[in-house]
């Protein structure tokens, strides 16, 4: 048996997630939508600790001033009686068709004008709701065709418009970090940022990168064939693991949003791993301590119950996953096998202190290449320990 998630377990969903109606290109909705609090007071009961939501998953796009105050104050108050946290607050930049060529990149600088307006409002309630990610997913910024973008301006454009995003964050003193959300395709034929490498070296531009970072997705990261696990120990690495979207993909297919650990279990075991326990070579390294956000979509197959019980599901793989993943690293057979497949020596640097290279070009330290070529690494037997903690 699975123990209960609990607030102290970080777990976080989208409204957008239990929101989904089930509508698809080929289809109309397979279920009814709820009030935005309905979904807050669920979520509560499941154990999720925390919700977030786009601008317009809680009023319309053409909500007037007085609607939206009316809409939103309800929607805080359902959430602080269920005992929720607000943690990141994002904006809708792709569902209306005004954003159909981008809202920071399109050719249409009046539609650049307004697509910035819609984000910095989108800002000041993330501060209002005193979130403290502020994610931004470009679905949008993109093309079908190479002739019809310049790339160069594009980029100009993406860091115009997010330099400009985070300058008013800290002009205002918001206590908000902007996460952004690579993606290599849908709805786009080609998305700009298509990986976290991508979107790591245009943050590397910025005039305030310092407060922008990333917000990878399991399914994103698979879609373009990459290792995500890798992609979130580089973020970290880099200081940028802001916020996590996690769920499951299964292979090269369209964005298939499935429960977490539903798509590539192995790899959702070795993501939890990491996110759990670590690097293994620096115990006292960067952690991820940000909350477990799920973005998956209950399948259209479901109804409500089905709903739910998919909510659950993240959580429980989740937490099923924690538990095997310090059982692994827990197990001496296990740390036997990591230290004769030079785990831990990967940690020591390659020169030792104070040598130059003047040093370690002169150094014949016997070193005898076809005999370090029969080396065994024992990488499978490794594996094969993960899979009997994961399985057996
Ligand atoms: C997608 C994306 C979105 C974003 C969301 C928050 O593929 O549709 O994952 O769900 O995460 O818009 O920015
Ligand atoms: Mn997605
Ligand atoms: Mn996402």
């Amino acid at each position: 048996m699975v123990r209960q998630p609990t607030p102290e377990d970080k777990f976080s969903f989208g409204l957008w997630t239990v929101g989904w109606t089930g509508i698809d290109p080929f289809g109309s909705a397979s279920r009814p939508s709820l009030d935005p609090w309905e979904y807050a007071e669920r979520l509560a009961d499941l154990g999720a600790w925390g919700v977030t939501f786009h601008d317009n998953d809680v009023f319309p796009f053409d909500a007037d001033a007085a609607t939206k105050e009316k809409i939103v104050d309800r929607f805080q108050e359902a959430t602080e009686q269920a005992g929720l946290v607000i943690e990141m607050v994002t904006t809708n930049t792709f569902s209306h068709p005004v954003f159909k060529d981008g809202g920071l990149t399109s050719n249409d600088r009046s539609v650049r004008r307004f697509g910035l307006r819609k984000v910095l409002r989108a800002v000041d309630l993330a501060a209002d709701m005193g979130a403290t990610t502020f994610v931004m997913w470009g679905g949008r910024e993109g093309s079908e065709y190479d002739g019809s973008k310049d790339v160069f301006a594009a980029m100009e454009r993406y860091k115009e418009g997010l330099d400009t995003v985070a300058g008013y964050i800290k002009s205002h003193g918001y206590d908000l970090r902007i996460a952004l959300e690579p993606k290599p395709n849908e709805p786009r034929g080609d998305i700009f940022l298509p990986t976290a490498g991508h979107a790591l070296a245009l943050i590397a531009e910025l005039e305030h990168g310092d407060i922008v970072g990333l917000n990878p997705e399991t399914g994103h990261e698979q879609m373009a064939n990459l290792n995500y696990t890798h992609g979130l120990g580089q973020a970290l690495w880099s200081g940028k693991l802001f916020h996590i979207d996690l769920n499951g993909q299964r292979g090269l297919k369209y964005d298939q949003d499935l429960v977490f650990g539903h798509g590539d279990l192995i790899s959702a075991f070795f993501t939890v791993d990491l996110l759990e326990n670590g690097f293994p070579g620096y115990p006292d390294g960067p952690s991820y301590t940000g909350p477990k956000h799920f973005d998956y979509k209950p399948s259209r197959t479901e109804h409500m119950d089905g709903v739910w019980e998919s909510a659950r599901a993240c959580m429980s793989t989740y937490l099923m996953l924690a538990e095997k993943a310090k059982a692994f690293r827990a197990d001496p057979r296990v740390q036997e096998a990591m230290t004769y497949s030079g785990v831990f020596d990967l940690a020591l640097p390659t020169l030792s202190e104070g040598e130059t290279v003047e040093d370690l070009l002169a150094t014949d330290d016997g070193f005898d290449p076809d005999r370090a070529a029969e080396r065994d690494y024992g990488f499978v037997r490794l594996q094969q320990l993960a899979l009997e903690h994961l399985i057996g």
